[in-house]
């Protein structure tokens, strides 16, 4: 089983691996439910277990039918729907959508029909972001769907109405990423060409609206210069998330908790990528039929 344990003392001895939790656990012991296309949640994952380190996480990964960034709104609101029964059937307390473009596009089809709470990447990062901004011009990345959608823009814009803001979808930094080519020549050249409608633009503040560009941070970083805060949406997602259990009494306090990882691939692939994402804890997922 595809499960981390540091430590077992806990008041509660049920296992966290997975199956049939519910109804066996108090609700605040039940697991953190994580959804993605595949990898790329993994930067999510990172930054909700900095910030609640007692919880555990069942993450899935939807490594068959990946990307979710070129296809259409239809089929991506029916993938996430699937991939959320299968972690609300692992009987989770809450579920974070750690995709940006299931979060742009599935967000509200996902919550209207589930009874735990439900957190995308979308709101948080736009807060994030607008609270960045000092001259309220704001660059916005993400995949084709994300970007198309509008969900940053609208999201910002109901924080900061006068805010300027700059999109450009940049769908060759996800194979980058994933390959490892993150400090090379072909990624300064692809950053470059991506950001350089954005530079001219005069943006102070990058979002980062995929989970795979937090890898490529320092490549926008040399390529926009030190002045362009650089906000990415997994940070202010884990935060919320926070503050969202404290709020209904749903955090865990103390101990060590646990990972367990899901896919509908093959893991091997799974497994390799990951560890660069997430570290070494990504050591077996469990395969899943679609
Ligand atoms: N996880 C996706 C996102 O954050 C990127 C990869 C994909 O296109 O599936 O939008």
């Amino acid at each position: 089983m595809a499960t981390r344990k540091k430590s077992t003392a806990r008041p509660s001895s049920i296992a966290a691996s997975n199956g049939n939790l519910r109804g066996a656990r108090a609700a605040i012991d039940r697991p953190i439910g994580v959804f993605d296309s595949g990898i790329g949640g993994l930067t999510v994952l990172k930054a909700l277990t900095a910030a609640l380190p007692g919880e555990d996480f069942i993450y899935l990964g939807d490594t068959a039918r990946l990307p979710y960034g070129t296809k259409s709104n239809e089929v991506i609101v029916r993938y996430s729907k699937e991939n959320t029964g299968f972690l609300l059937a692992k009987g989770i307390k809450m579920l974070v959508v750690a995709c940006n473009t299931s979060s742009a596009v599935a967000l509200d089809a996902i919550a209207s029909d589930t009874m735990v709470p439900v957190i995308g990447v979308i709101e948080p990062g736009a807060r994030a972001a607008a609270k960045a901004s000092r001259i309220g011009k704001i660059g916005v990345i993400g995949t084709e769907a994300t970007i198309a959608s509008g969900a940053y823009t609208r999201a910002i814009q109901r924080l900061s109405p006068r805010a300027e803001i700059y999109t450009r979808a940049c769908p060759l930094l996800v194979p980058l990423a994933e390959e490892g080519w993150t400090n090379n020549a072909v990624a300064e050249l692809t950053v470059a060409h991506y950001l350089e409608s954005l530079k001219q633009s005069g943006i102070d503040t990058l979002l980062l609206g995929c989970t795979h560009y937090p890898l490529l941070r320092e490549m926008f970083v040399r390529i926009l210069g030190p002045r362009v805060k650089i906000v990415d949406s997994a940070t202010a997602t884990a935060t919320d998330v926070r503050g969202r259990l404290r709020t209904l009494k749903l955090a865990r306090r103390g101990g060590a908790g646990s990972q367990s990882f899901f896919v509908t691939e093959t893991p091997d692939r799974f497994v390799r990528v990951g560890r660069r994402f997430l570290g070494p804890q990504v050591e077996s997922a469990v395969r899943i039929e679609r």
